[in-house]
């Protein structure tokens, strides 16, 4: 048994078996790589020199050359007999493999014959894959997106077969075979690709006859993004002069780059920049100083990934508006009754802090026995439990957010009950009657001479009107409780009138009782000097 070796211009390896053939000359099985320079042996025992050495293959003879002198070989140069009779292949090419017979002369009338056996074996060699649609990051790593169709290709060459695999090794299976072909490339497809089908996928090419095998690895990251857009909301910061935005956005892989800026509209382009933030976080928030906010100013959160194509923008946004309470300015109330006083603000962008609050002082209204405050939605609801005649007065709504602070200035009238002011009127009638009486009596008692009634009565001012007189020259306002006749002017000058028409406690209607000295103005604009006005 001889093992034979043979040089190798490539990496391959050679594996050489030998075996004894029966009629006494030894057979010996050679592999070779295509490329390879092969050496075929032949007399390979003892000292003597052949003298003439034939090489056959398949039975042909392919080449005959002698001992001393090497012959040139006719195949193109690529054969040749060496001086010990071994047949030297240059550059093995596949078709070279076969049955190789030698038959050689040795000194002293001797001949002497050996078999090879040369197999030609490659690969598997430019084993390649390609995987897409997919972003190659710089590590190699591929990228698909969720719900794409990923196409998997694999080819390879191997001389004389080969087997082709793709496997998968993910999170969920350690390493499973997908398809096999013993082809020269292998493909298959996943259509709506989802996150479990990352991982890592090889394609393995094997050399059916040499066993030699050849893997490439490719990992495969599916990225995804969430259908909905991110959500920005607020809270107030803990230090009063700084408001506090938050966006989020869950459900994207890998983590989203988030982004707070501002649209850039007429205003904004003046503050262009002031508000910059990114981060790779799916929950950014933005800390601003309330002098940086302003009426219109609209606050953006952008989402960023690669996942997302550039005309599906993921943002949320809002824009800022300043708060703005809404209700009716005026009530009326019987003592003894409840009432509920109605405060609406659905203006206010970021959400306004919404508070009832009583009297000029405007301290804040507790809730307890007495009052009772519901809030549905924008609507905030006070009710003021077992009216009395202290309850009287201004209420306000006020509403607070990052921009400014708005009231709803609201005026209670307590109107005593009907009973009540019957009594009252009764006694008062009464009381009149009797006094009149008594006046009567005593005037005409002590004016017995001249009676003279009349005159007087028709100039009583029972209207409560109050004037006030404006320069609008210097646009001054003058305001004043009594009724007030207008200054002696020079000239064309004009005169601003506005007259405030105090609250009558006769009306009893509320619509009628026009009673807000700041609700009811009408203004009268002239250019005489005023002398009178009179509604
Ligand atoms: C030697 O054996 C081979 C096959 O092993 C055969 O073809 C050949 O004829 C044999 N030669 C002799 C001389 O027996
Ligand atoms: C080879 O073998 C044959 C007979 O099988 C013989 O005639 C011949 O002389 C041998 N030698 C050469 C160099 O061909
Ligand atoms: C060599 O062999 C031939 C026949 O095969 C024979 O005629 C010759 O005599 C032999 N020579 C010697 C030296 O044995
Ligand atoms: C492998 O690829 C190289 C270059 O791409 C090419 O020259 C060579 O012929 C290929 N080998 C095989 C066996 O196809
Ligand atoms: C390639 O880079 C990505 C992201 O940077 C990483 O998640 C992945 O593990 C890397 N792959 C390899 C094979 O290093
Ligand atoms: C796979 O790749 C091989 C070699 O590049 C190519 O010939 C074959 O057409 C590809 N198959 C598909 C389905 O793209
Ligand atoms: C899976 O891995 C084991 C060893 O880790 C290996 O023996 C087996 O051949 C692999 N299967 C596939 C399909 O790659
Ligand atoms: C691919 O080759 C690596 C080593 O290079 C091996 O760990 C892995 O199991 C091989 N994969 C397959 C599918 O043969
Ligand atoms: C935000 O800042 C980045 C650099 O940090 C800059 O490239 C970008 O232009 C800025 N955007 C605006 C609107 O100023
Ligand atoms: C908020 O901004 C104003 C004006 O830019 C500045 O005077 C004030 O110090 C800032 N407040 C804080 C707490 O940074
Ligand atoms: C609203 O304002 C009141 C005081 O005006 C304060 O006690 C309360 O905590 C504020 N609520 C919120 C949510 O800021
Ligand atoms: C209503 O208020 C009066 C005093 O204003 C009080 O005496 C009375 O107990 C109150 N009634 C209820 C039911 O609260």
């Amino acid at each position: 048994m001889k093992i034979v070796a043979a040089a190798a211009l490539l990496q391959l390896c050679f594996c050489a078996t030998a075996a004894v053939s029966g009629n006494g000359s030894t057979e010996t099985a050679l592999t070779a790589a295509p490329g390879d320079v092969a050496l075929l042996p032949c007399y390979t025992d003892g000292n003597a020199t052949p003298t003439l050495t034939a090489w056959m293959k398949n039975g042909r003879e392919v080449i005959r050359g002698g001992g001393s002198s090497p012959s040139p070989s006719p195949d193109g140069q690529r054969l040749a007999v060496l001086h010990d009779g071994s047949l030297e292949i240059t550059g093995v090419i596949p078709g070279d493999e076969g049955s190789y017979l030698c038959n050689t002369s040795l000194p002293g009338n001797n001949t002497f014959r050996a078999r090879v056996l040369l197999r030609v074996t490659s690969g598997p060699e430019n084993v390649s894959t390609s995987i897409g649609p997919a972003t190659a990051l710089s590590n190699g790593t591929l990228i698909a997106y969720r719900g794409s169709t990923v196409s998997f290709n694999c080819s390879g060459v191997s001389y004389p077969s080969q087997q082709l695999t793709w496997a998968f090794r993910g999170a969920s299976s350690s390493n499973e075979s997908l398809v096999s072909t013993s082809g020269s490339w292998l493909d298959f497809r996943i259509e709506d690709i989802q996150p479990s089908a990352q991982g890592v996928y090889s394609c393995r090419a094997h050399n059916t006859f040499s066993h030699q095998a050849v893997n490439k690895s490719t990992q495969l990251l599916v990225y995804y993004v969430p259908d909905r857009h991110p959500e920005c909301s607020w809270v107030p910061a803990q230090d009063p002069s700084h408001f506090q935005f938050i966006c989020t956005w869950l459900g994207a892989y890998p983590t989203p780059t988030l982004h707070w800026g501002e649209d850039q509209g007429e205003q904004g382009a003046h503050w262009k920049g002031r508000v910059n933030v990114s981060e790779v976080t799916d929950s950014l928030s933005l800390r601003l100083n309330r002098s940086m906010l302003f009426d219109g100013q609209t606050l953006r959160c952008m989402a960023g990934h690669l996942a997302l194509a550039p005309e599906r923008e993921k943002s949320c946004s809002f824009t800022l508006k300043p708060p703005y309470p809404e209700g009716e300015p005026l009530a009326t109330v019987q003592e003894g009754t409840s009432i509920t006083l109605t405060c609406t603000e659905a203006m206010s962008t970021p959400p306004a802090n919404t508070t009832w609050r009583k009297g000029l002082q405007q301290e804040e209204i507790v809730p307890g026995s007495k009052y009772v405050l519901h809030e549905e939605g924008p609507v905030l609801k006070l009710t003021i439990l077992n009216i009395s005649k202290d309850d009287e007065g201004y209420y306000f709504c006020r509403s607070e957010n990052p921009l400014a602070v708005r009231e709803l200035e609201v005026y209670l009238t307590v109107r005593a009950s009907s009973a009540y002011t019957g009594a009252i009127i009764g006694i008062f009638i009464a009381a009149l009657i009797v006094g009149s009486a008594a006046v009567i009596a005593k005037t005409l008692y002590s004016s017995r001479h001249q009676i003279c009634l009349g005159g007087g009565f028709g100039q009583i001012e029972d209207r409560g009107d109050v004037l006030s007189l404006v320069e609008s020259d210097d646009e001054q306002i003058f305001q004043d409780a009594v009724p007030r006749l207008p200054p002696l002017t020079n000239g064309r000058q004009t005169t601003l009138v506005q007259i405030h028409r105090i609250p009558s406690s006769d009306h009893e209607d509320a619509e009628t009782a026009d009673s807000s000295p700041q609700q009811q103005e009408e203004t009268v604009q002239t250019e005489e000097p005023v002398d009178l006005v009179t509604f």
